[in-house]
């Protein structure tokens, strides 16, 4: 019996991982939502509660639901006080696991491509948790400035450092290693300021209340603004985290760039939704338009173009058998002789001529308009190979010789 343990355990974090990042996320969605929907409470009576800075009512799943957000404490502070936290803890913490299990014990085939910087593993696995750590460190300092003040300001600012951090990962890992550590550096951001900055300000304002005190109100102020962080970063983090499914966009010789771009899409349609919740959609009508047409431009841009000094003369399939025996069937074999696979990496097997026709398509994408395969270049494929398996899938991928 063939058992790839490893396959399985990445296979549980991974599911782990996507429930957790629903949950922190859903629920973070949820009160941002919430905030911005609250109206001034109406004064009938029943509602007048002394400290109610606003309230709101909803149905959902068989019943209605009245909330009401106090301006700084309930005069006394309910037994019961539900806490969210945890979610984003163990959403980081088998984020972790992966980002180590994925890249760092295998950083040979996905974190490094020799093609674009030879370093070691060890140089490889310490700029990716310094760019970890000091992604955090640099975006907490600016938290800190005076440059908080100035909202609009602080986004571009973060945006462009963010890109500059793309850039200069892209020219040490490969394109999948640079996205996924701009998303573990983004992700980072967003557990530390729930750690570091909204519990601890929630911890103070229990404590104030407890004690009858009035509640400094700093930290809520604080805690608010990173929220707000938090929540202009999840559509970027999530696009990343499904990125590595879409070679054309890691895989693009300006990946860090068409990132940018995406995560612009990402942010307008957060700004949309959240000026929509504030009752001012008509203001932001543009916002999603915008979005789209970037969308668009960027998915035009990155299309591979095509080359016009493809040979008139037929590609012999033997050709194209070989270069694919040579380069890609180490790994994709039923046996694989690369010791890192037990099992054909996706399944795919490029062995016999019928295979290898019949994923033309993939490798195309795979190896020709994206040079993400063979991974991290291993098997050292050349230009001219790419190329030549190119000119034979424009000519339908023939098997004739
Ligand atoms: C070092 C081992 C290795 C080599 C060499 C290699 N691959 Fe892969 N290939 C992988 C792994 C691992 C994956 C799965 C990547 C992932 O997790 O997304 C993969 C995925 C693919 C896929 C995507 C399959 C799918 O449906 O998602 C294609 C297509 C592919 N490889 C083609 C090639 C071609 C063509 C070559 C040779 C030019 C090649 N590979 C060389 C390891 C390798």
């Amino acid at each position: 019996m063939e058992m790839d343990i490893m396959e399985w355990v990445q296979m549980a974090i991974r599911w782990i991982h996507i429930i957790t990042g629903i949950a922190w996320i859903g629920a973070s969605f949820y009160f941002v939502w919430l905030d911005m929907n609250l109206t001034p409470p109406v004064k009938d009576g029943y509602k007048d509660k002394a400290g109610v800075g606003g309230e709101l009512w909803a149905v959902h799943g068989g019943g209605f639901y009245e909330v009401q957000k106090y301006r700084l404490a309930p005069p006394e502070i309910p037994p019961v006080l539900h806490w969210f936290k945890f979610e984003a803890y163990f959403t980081w913490i088998s984020g972790f696991i992966l980002l180590t299990i994925l890249y760092y014990f295998s950083a040979d085939i996905y974190l490094i491509d020799r093609s674009i910087a030879d370093i070691s593993r060890d140089a490889a696995i310490l700029i990716g948790l310094g760019a970890i750590v000091g992604g955090w460190i640099l975006y907490d300092q600016l938290c800190k400035s005076p440059l908080i003040n100035n909202q609009a300001l602080f986004g571009v600012i973060l945006f462009v450092l963010l890109t500059l951090a793309a850039y200069g990962l892209s020219k040490v890992f490969s394109g999948r290693g640079a996205y996924i550590h701009i998303g573990a550096m983004i992700g980072t951001i967003m557990v530390g300021n729930v750690l570091m900055v909204i519990i601890p300000g929630q911890t103070a304002m229990v404590a104030a209340a407890k004690e009858g005190k009035t509640p400094d109100p700093k930290p809520g102020l604080w805690a608010k603004q990173r929220s707000l962080h938090n929540n202009y970063f999840t559509l970027p983090v999530l696009f990343i985290m499904i990125s590595n499914h879409y070679p054309m966009t890691f895989g693009n010789q300006y990946g860090w760039l068409l990132l940018a771009g995406i995560s612009l899409v990402g942010v307008l349609v957060r700004h949309y939704f959240n000026m929509k919740n504030q009752g001012r959609a008509k203001q932001g009508f543009f916002l999603l338009p915008l979005a789209f047409v970037l969308f668009f431009l960027i998915a035009y841009a990155a299309a591979p173009k095509s080359s016009d000094e493809a040979p008139t003369e037929k590609i012999s399939f033997t050709q194209v058998e070989e270069i694919i025996h040579s380069r890609c069937t180490s790994c994709h074999a039923a046996k694989p002789a690369n010791k890192d696979f037990a099992t054909p990496p996706k399944g795919l097997k490029l062995e016999t001529p019928a295979q290898i026709a019949g994923a033309a398509t993939r490798i195309r994408q795979q190896a020709i308009d994206t040079h993400t395969m063979p991974l991290g270049n291993i098997t050292k494929m050349t230009d001219d190979e790419r190329a030549l398996i190119g000119w034979w899938i424009s000519q339908g991928a023939h098997r004739d010789n």
